[in-house]
């Protein structure tokens, strides 16, 4: 079998898996990555099962075919709607050795010890939480914990049109907080479920009352993807080192550029390519 040595890839439908992508170089900066940003499709958060699937299985296919042994969906939606069926129906007959992680259950692991009450809160987009991913995995391997989601689909927007810190982003950041709260008062931990939200985290938490834990899944991925390498050899010995970082882009390369530079605090050089 064919078993290339590469980079280890990371996908976004747009820049939010850029707040994945930083946590993980912090704590394993020894490996070579590949960020793709499909931001010519984004957001994904609003649409079908069907076209999020498509999308994301071109995504890793491309990563696939730049020697990527292993890909992080750092995204909610793709990996709440995608990462089931590209496991199971895909990889088998695309890339056997290869493998795709996703980000939520490296998060759900996380707030078993977290949460106090056992109500816990799930801020994401519309498709993940149609899904039902996270009170899915959460039954798994916590059955006493109530989960109760919240929709947040004008927050992906703010961020990506970088309004994240306006005075006009309060309204709806408060607003699905509160509707959140209003359905379960009990809630003391509450989710980040989309990559995009931690811009959002100032005013998050401006608006979440006090002793009310906020989980950013940064850390939580990293720390998992840290642990999963330590488990399998096989898939550790493959991704190469050197500490380098390409980006990849739908979009054309000034506008990631641009955009890139806000979520990393710092430029990037980027290259434009065709989803297909
Ligand atoms: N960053 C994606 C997530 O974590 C959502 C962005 C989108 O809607 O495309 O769910």
């Amino acid at each position: 079998m064919n078993c290339p040595q590469g980079p280890i890839g990371v996908f976004d439908s747009g820049y939010g898996g850029l707040t994945i992508l930083s946590k993980i170089r912090e704590l394993l900066p020894q490996y070579n990555y590949i960020y793709l940003g499909d931001n010519a499709r984004t957001p994904y958060g609003t649409r079908s099962f069907e076209v999020v699937y498509q999308f994301t299985l071109e995504a890793v296919r491309k990563l696939f075919e730049l020697g990527c042994p292993l890909v992080i969906l750092a995204c909610n939606t793709a990996s709440a709607k995608a990462l089931r069926s590209i496991q199971q129906r895909d990889l088998p007959h695309l890339a056997p050795s290869n493998r795709v992680l996703g980000v939520i259950r490296p998060t759900v692991e996380a707030i078993g010890e977290m949460t106090r009450s056992r109500h816990v809160g799930v801020l994401a987009t519309a498709g993940t939480i149609l899904s039902g991913s996270y009170p899915l995995e959460i039954k798994k391997l916590y059955p006493d914990v109530r989960v109760t989601g919240m929709a947040c689909p004008m927050w992906v927007p703010l961020v990506e049109n970088q309004e994240y810190a306006s005075e006009g982003a309060d309204y709806f950041v408060r607003k699905y907080i509160d509707d959140l709260l209003a359905q379960d008062p009990l809630i003391d931990t509450l989710i980040l479920g989309c990559t995009h939200y931690p811009l959002l985290i100032d005013k998050i938490r401006r608006f979440t009352p006090p002793g009310i834990r906020l989980v950013a899944q940064g850390e939580y991925v990293a720390a998992s993807l840290k642990d999963y390498l330590r488990r399998h050899p096989e898939i550790r010995t493959r991704c190469t080192v050197g500490g380098d970082c390409r980006f990849l882009t739908t979009e054309s390369e000034a506008k990631f550029r641009e955009s890139a530079s806000i979520f990393l605090r710092q430029q990037v050089e980027v290259t434009s390519i065709v989803l297909e």
